[in-house]
């Protein structure tokens, strides 16, 4: 699959204390890629840097196929930016300020009335954005990122803050997004959203990318050798991956005595722990 972006030895220091380092990743067309990390990883540095919001000092990063000094405004339009700030104006209706996207994105006033469908605003369009709920606020501020449907998508957090209601719809919209051609770059300190949404994830740490792949692969990759079994006493047996352990699940089944089977593959939350020796 192409690029669609592509960093190299990316490094950025903004103190003493943090700093971007050595960071290679692509991201493909058409994938939604997670960029997942604790507090102060450097996801929103990230972000920034690929939005030309902040200078890298050394690296080379590809995007849409050409070096990103050569990105220019005419490229920008192919983007399309969530950030952990983003908002709509209070006294405006939703639809007053997706009419004011629209003439920055330069797009036809079609566009305003394309996107509240399919976010689902439609029959709400004229309420005012601070009398709309979580929901409905962040569905509108999503409306206004994409509006002038971009091929490439960042997104800061899109889920941060938001009840798992609210999460699920926002979700639903990313994926629809997604299978209409979008390919989103998202942060998230949410695990597991990482893992239902994302085709590939990147893990980083203080400023270093420490895992980088499909999350089966990953879960795979740092799997233990051993399978669960719980048995109708509630009893947790542990056996490995051999002929001595199939031997043993097929007595148990085979005697009625096997209530579940779990392999022991790790979530990203333990591949984590794993990597780093510390918690999430
Ligand atoms: N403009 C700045 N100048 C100096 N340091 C900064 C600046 N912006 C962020 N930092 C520091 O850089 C580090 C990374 O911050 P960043 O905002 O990229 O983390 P993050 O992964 O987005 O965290 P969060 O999940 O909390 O949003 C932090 O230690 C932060 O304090
Ligand atoms: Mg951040």
């Amino acid at each position: 699959m192409e690029n669609l972006m592509q960093l190299k030895e990316v490094c950025l220091r903004l103190d003493s204390d943090f700093a971007i380092q050595n960071l290679t990743l692509e991201v493909k067309k058409g994938e939604i890629f997670g960029f997942l990390g604790p507090s102060g990883a450097g996801k929103t540095t990230t972000i920034k840097i690929l939005t030309k919001q902040l200078n890298r000092e050394s690296g080379e990063i590809m995007l849409f196929n050409k070096p990103i000094e050569q990105v220019v405004r005419d490229d920008y339009d192919r983007i399309g930016i969530l950030s952990d700030t983003s908002a709509l104006y209070e006294r405006m209706s939703i639809e007053e300020n997706l009419k004011f996207f629209a003439e920055i994105r330069n797009v036809g006033k079609g566009a305003v009335e394309e996107i509240l469908k399919r976010v689902g605003l439609y029959e709400q369009k004229k309420r005012p954005f601070k009398k709309c709920s979580r929901g409905m606020k962040q569905r509108a501020i999503l409306a206004a990122a994409v509006i002038h449907k971009p091929e490439l998508l960042f997104l800061d957090e899109p889920t941060s803050g938001l009840d798992p209601a609210v999460t699920l719809e926002i979700h639903k919209l990313l994926r629809d997004l997604n299978q209409s051609g979008t390919t989103i770059f998202l942060t998230t300190h949410n695990m597991e959203e990482a893992d239902k949404l994302c085709y590939r994830v990147g893990i980083i740490d203080r400023g270093r990318l420490i895992a980088c792949g499909a999350p089966q692969d990953l879960k795979l990759e740092f799997a233990r050798d051993e399978i669960e079994i719980l048995t109708k006493e509630k009893k947790t047996i542990t056996v490995s991956k051999n002929e001595e352990g199939a031997k043993k699940i097929q007595e148990l089944i085979a005697a009625g005595d096997c209530l579940t089977v779990h392999s022991q593959e790790p979530n990203l939350e333990e591949i984590f722990l794993q990597l780093t020796g510390r918690e999430f």
